[in-house]
């Protein structure tokens, strides 16, 4: 076990990030057994399970969506706010009771918050039933872990990255979309957040291997791939390689997949070059998530951001007018400490210049070893809840507005699966990525197709397929 120090990671610069191939050569010991996997937390998390899927299917273990059944329960984890520590806690819980009935059962335990010390010291002292402890840096030992399976309690969380791999195989969840990693961690250290600790540096995958990825993708069936990283436009960065995110973008819009998207994009170095590429291809889709998280300059200040609510708004008008029909998304906090009424008005205000598509809200939460931590929270609990509602309240007004806006028109939606809680329907989304629900249609599922909007709500529209013509 080899811990990172929190404190230390911003100092870190001796890290020597190397390419590295992942190794496919282990027995299939599991065959018969079951797996129940678990994840929290962003689309880093929900990609990085396709890939401990994979390992996991490798070993001879299939898959069950409930827990009694299992042999091996996985849960990849978040930390990126205290419920997300609560959830995980609490569902070792009920895993813990079915260990009782049944001893056999493994317990394993990935993701962020396996990165995080104090985590690790809970797990060793209060729950010695975890049976296995990987991080972010080494899920590909997952497989060695589960072979080499000791009595004891197996902690294996590397402090430092290292390592790019490449080759890395997914049990993928869908045959429609997928995602595709560009990069990993984030150098930002944004002062409330801990993804810099439990990611790491940012380190780019070269270029050409993900143009490859792409191209096998779009071979394979696929019509979207969404290219991931904490912070999307610093690609590149750390390769000096003489190439960056604009130039990654253009290449993978030149392979042809029908469409393109990015998460996540940080304010600060989005350049124009970058709007223009957007801009200049069908196949990248005009959608953006751009975090605001505070419209206060004196927030922001505290939060590390490097921007202002004026370059905030700046940027936000210029991606607005050189892409047609943009849909611009953002994340919100309420209750940073020190946040004044007014700064809360500031944000407020923002809200009311951008008029968002959506937006993601939290009440500020405190990370240990993050410097915002260390700032006295003077926000009471109630200030910080009346200003999610206020705030949520005028940010659904203004998706729905946006919403409404779309009744009558037509929009092309890549068509992804049956609605879930209702068989007769369909749902998919549009290149702006709102989500719309149509009634029958099962044989267009993984096509794009002209849809008529006839309703909207503040989180998704109904559309009619009949009256618009044929998929294309
Ligand atoms: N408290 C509340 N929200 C947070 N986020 C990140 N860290 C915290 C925190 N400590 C939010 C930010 C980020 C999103 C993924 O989660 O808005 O953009
Ligand atoms: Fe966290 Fe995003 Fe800031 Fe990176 S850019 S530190 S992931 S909020």
């Amino acid at each position: 076990m080899n811990l990172p120090d929190l404190k230390e990671a911003k100092k870190r610069t001796d890290i020597k990030v190397t390419e590295k191939q992942v190794n496919y050569h282990f027995p299939s010991a599991f065959i018969g057994k079951k797996y129940f996997l678990r994840t929290y937390g962003c689309q880093m998390n929900v990609h990085d399970s396709e890939e401990i899927k994979k390992y996991l299917e490798m070993l001879g273990f299939t898959e069950t969506t409930i827990l009694e059944e299992s042999d091996l329960v996985v849960l990849n984890t978040c930390a990126i706010r205290e419920n997300a520590h609560d959830k995980v806690f609490g569902y070792l819980g009920r895993c813990k009771h079915l260990k009782r009935e049944k001893p056999e059962l493994l317990i394993a335990i990935g993701g962020c918050m396996s990165q995080e010390e104090n985590v690790v010291e809970e797990i060793k002292t209060k729950h010695p039933y975890v049976d296995i402890v990987f991080g972010t840096h080494n899920i590909s030992e997952l497989p060695k872990l589960l072979l080499e399976k000791k009595d004891k309690q197996q902690i294996e969380v590397y402090s430092i990255e290292g390592d790019v791999y490449e080759g890395i195989q997914y049990s993928r969840d869908s045959k429609i979309t997928a995602w595709v990693d560009i990069m990993y961690g984030c150098d930002k250290f944004c002062t409330y957040c801990i993804v810099p600790y439990t990611r790491g540096k940012e380190r780019s995958r070269k270029l050409e291997n993900i143009v490859v990825e792409v191209e096998e993708l779009k071979q394979n069936g696929y019509k979207e791939v969404t290219l991931l990283g904490q912070n999307v436009n610093a690609y590149g960065r750390d390769l000096n390689l003489g190439y960056d995110f604009k130039d990654l973008l253009e290449k993978v819009a030149l392979t042809g997949i029908e469409r393109v998207r990015f998460v996540t994009s940080h304010p600060w170095n989005f350049t124009s070059e970058m709007i223009d590429v957007i801009a200049k291809y069908d196949n990248i889709m005009p959608y953006i998530h751009l975090p605001l998280q505070s419209g206060s300059d004196a927030i922001l200040k505290l939060m590390g951001r490097r921007y202002t609510k004026e370059e905030y708004i700046s940027l936000f008008h210029s991606i607005k007018e050189k892409i047609p029909n943009v849909s611009i998304t953002t994340d919100i906090i309420v209750g940073f400490p020190n946040e004044t009424e007014e700064d809360f008005l500031e944000t407020l205000d923002v809200v009311n210049t951008c008029k968002f598509d959506s937006a993601f809200t939290f009440i500020y939460s405190p990370r240990e070893g993050t410097p915002a931590s260390l700032i006295k929270d003077n926000v009471t609990m109630k200030t910080k809840e009346s200003r999610l509602r206020r705030l949520n309240e005028l940010v659904n007004a203004y998706s729905l507005e946006a919403n409404k806006r779309l009744v009558g028109s037509i929009v092309p939606v890549l068509i992804l699966g049956e609605n879930e809680k209702d068989k007769k329907r369909i749902y998919g989304y549009t290149d702006t990525m709102k989500l719309v629900n149509i009634d029958g249609g099962h044989d267009l599922i993984g096509k794009i197709v002209q849809v008529k909007i006839i309703d909207a709500k503040s989180f998704s529209l109904d559309g009619e397929t009949e009256k618009v013509g044929e998929a294309i």
